[in-house]
């Protein structure tokens, strides 16, 4: 059996990282990346969001990858390196693996520590397949090691995590995928633009765990920067802005409140907010055109009865 290799990269160094959420609370709105929503219980409170009968994306992107798999592959087998980008326990990839006749897979996240567990269970599966673990945060760079080896690679990102990106943000790591994906292919999951009802129930559930993963991101913050924010004082808040096509989720102060960090404080009224999320929702069309601006060609994309999600394929 063939054993996963693992490469941490080196990410921003701590008083960067330090310097830029403190930045962020001191702005005016107040914000911060929603890249800390994902400590451990983080990590599990979202794994419990995809579960919740609200929450449509994963079960949605799920459905339409089990149904039109076979056309998308079609084209694409077989598959020499998929690069899984936000891989987390790798099992979304792993379902494709048969069908994409996968010969190599690269698994990218932000700590290859995370990815350990993951690809050793994974190669018990798939013996004879080559994996590597990467750990990197390629929102900032999508420069791939060498170690990924030569071929054409089949990038997958899935979950409608570009999403996160602001339409501009989004064109640019595009770009810097199709770079990394020169003679391959992209496929990649995005929510769509639907009714405002839906789409604000699946940021706001009755039972309340968005709202828990929204507030533990207070939690992280506190043992990640030092700060005191106190979780009481704040509330979940999620709404669909229009004019942006996107929903936000923001922690509201339901008192006045004052967060110290060893070196500074920010003073925060009754009812005023620290922006922690956008999720963009994009019209199918809009985000063909994305792709292509992006370079890639060939845009063909897969969708749901209801047009709630889509899984676009492209070729670089
Ligand atoms: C992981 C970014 C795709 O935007 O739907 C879920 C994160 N936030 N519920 C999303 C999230 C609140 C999720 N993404």
């Amino acid at each position: 059996m063939k054993a996963p290799r693992l490469l941490q990269l080196a990410g921003e160094d701590p008083a960067a990282t330090r310097a830029a959420i403190f930045a962020g609370f001191s702005a005016a709105p107040a914000v911060v990346s929603p890249k800390y929503f994902y400590d451990a219980l983080g990590s599990r409170l979202f794994s419990a969001i995809t579960e919740l009968p609200e929450y449509y994306p994963t079960r949605t992107e799920a459905r339409i990858f089990s149904c039109f798999i076979g056309e998308m592959a079609a084209e694409l087998v077989p598959v020499t390196t998929l690069v899984d980008l936000g891989a987390g326990n790798c099992e979304k990839a792993a379902s494709l693996f048969a069908a994409l006749q996968v010969q190599r897979y690269v698994a990218v996240d932000i700590s290859a520590s995370y990815l350990r567990d993951s690809l050793e269970s994974l190669q018990r599966k798939h013996p004879a397949m080559d994996m590597l673990g990467i750990g990197l945060d390629f929102s900032r760079t999508l420069t791939l090691p060498a170690e990924v080896g030569e071929g054409p690679r089949t990038m997958f990102y899935p979950g409608s995590s570009i999403g996160n990106f602001t339409p501009a943000e989004a064109l640019a790591f595009l770009q810097q995928v199709h770079l990394a994906s020169a003679g391959g292919a992209l496929l990649i999951g995005v929510d769509l633009v639907k009714p405002t009802d839906i789409l604000e129930r699946a940021y706001d559930d009755p039972l309340g765990v968005t709202a828990a993963f929204n507030r533990n991101l207070l939690r992280h913050l506190n043992a990640l920067v030092g700060t005191d924010f106190a979780i009481d004082d704040w509330r979940h808040v999620a709404f669909f802005n229009a004019r942006e096509s996107r929903i936000e989720m923001h922690l509201e102060a339901v008192k006045a409140t004052v967060v110290h960090w060893a070196d500074g404080e920010r003073a925060f009224v009754a009812g005023e907010r620290l922006h922690t999320e956008n999720s963009y929702k994009w019209r199918s069309e809009d985000f063909a055109d994305l792709l292509q601006a992006a370079g890639f060609r060939r845009v063909a994309s897969w969708t749901d009865e209801n047009g709630w999600f889509a899984v676009f394929r492209a070729f670089s």
